[in-house]
């Protein structure tokens, strides 16, 4: 029989997905996706701009692209996002004049956004990140800074799950935030999703990005953060882990190492890391219904390059004047090759 890959060990519990870019779905690495995930994710081409980015124009090219090959290799997608403030393209905000448009008009443009989105794909994706990251870390609401918040108040939330369910009524509808297992941000999570379920909306699920340390979620903060929204009687699931590992450079360092860089004892206390995060999540069986890597191997991760620490996609290849930073966070490593952590989350 053939070589088994997560997407096998994983059956009986959940999809094992990934977030791809253009270069993933092409060459070894897609042949990797293939043969261990039964999910995928697009990292970016689906977000507001670039999909969206004149009021008349929408670039399908990227996103049709890995919609195709999720399709013709009978994985399941993972639409992410209707609504999110990075990356939300300018236009949407203005009118011709440039002036800052009404509620109205902002919320004409989001339905036709999302229901054009949602609409193409209708049937082909099965579960939508509807609204991405719409609580701050260190205020006490929905982030009052955005212009989402400014102009449309709290109503943009409940508007866009009711756009998504209008459009196609069958797919899966999540909320999804990160350090979603924090005491304060966890409460701040779970009394907004109760509010929209309580007052009917369309919600379906909770996505906890899962962009987790090596210590940070300890298990019982992680298992409290699942049965709290469990509670709810929404699914859940994880849907953009990776476990930060990385290697810091200085300006003018050689250039990054050929190998993964990753110390042995590193790499173990990854393995034991991942290892005991998938035991938790296995004992959600029923209740997470997947779980996915945010990007396919060390090759490429949003953690990489990072300007001076700073979170954010650096622009690849893009060397800033601070540290540079290698990140090592994935189950594969540059070489696509399966890790030591690969293994300690299959033997089970
Ligand atoms: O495509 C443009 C390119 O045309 C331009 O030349 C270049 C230089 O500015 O930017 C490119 O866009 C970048 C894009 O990644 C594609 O590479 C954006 O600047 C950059 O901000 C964007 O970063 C992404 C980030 O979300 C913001 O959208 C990361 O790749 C992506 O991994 C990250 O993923 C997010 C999830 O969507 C939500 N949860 C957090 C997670 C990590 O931040």
């Amino acid at each position: 029989a053939a070589e088994k890959g997560l997407k096998d060990y994983y059956r009986n519990y959940f999809t094992v997905g990934v977030a791809v870019n253009m270069a993933a779905i092409q060459g070894a690495e897609a042949d990797l996706i293939k043969k261990e995930f039964n999910s995928i994710t697009a990292e970016n081409d689906m977000k507001m701009g670039p999909i969206h980015p004149q009021e008349n124009v929408y670039d399908w090219s990227r996103a049709d692209a890995i919609v195709d090959f999720a399709v013709k290799n009978k994985i399941r997608i993972r639409g992410h996002n209707l609504l999110w403030h990075t990356q939300a393209p300018a236009w949407m905000f203005k009118d011709s004049e440039g002036n800052q448009v009404s509620k109205a008009v902002l919320l004409a443009r989001l339905k036709d956004h999302i229901t054009t989105v949602v609409n193409r794909y209708k049937g082909k994706i099965y579960a939508w990140d509807v609204v991405n990251e719409a609580i701050d870390d260190n205020k006490d609401t929905y982030f009052r800074n955005t212009l989402w918040y400014k102009i449309c108040g709290e109503d943009f939330i409940a508007k866009a799950f009711e756009y998504a369910h209008a459009a196609d009524p069958s797919a899966a509808l999540y909320y999804n935030d990160y350090n979603s297992e924090d005491e304060v941000k966890r409460e701040k999570i779970y009394k907004l999703c109760k509010s929209l379920k309580d007052a009917g909306v369309p919600i379906h699920g909770i996505g906890l990005q899962g962009h987790w340390k090596l210590n940070d979620p300890s298990p019982e903060m992680l298992r409290k953060a699942l049965d709290r929204y469990a509670s709810l009687g929404l699914k859940l699931q994880v849907t953009e882990l990776d476990i930060t590992v990385r290697t810091r450079f200085k300006p003018g360092a050689p250039a990054l190492p050929a190998d993964s860089g990753l110390t042995p004892a590193l790499a173990q206390q990854q393995a034991d890391r991942y290892a005991e995060i998938f035991k938790i999540l296995r004992e959600y069986k029923g209740v997470i219904t997947n779980v996915t890597f945010w990007n396919v191997s060390d090759k490429h991760s949003w953690l990489d390059l990072r300007r001076g620490g700073l979170a954010g996609g650096a622009a690849a290849g893009e060397v800033t004047s601070r540290k540079i930073v290698k990140a090592y966070p994935l189950l594969f490593d540059e070489q696509l090759g399966r890790k030591k952590a690969y293994w300690s989350v299959v033997n089970f």
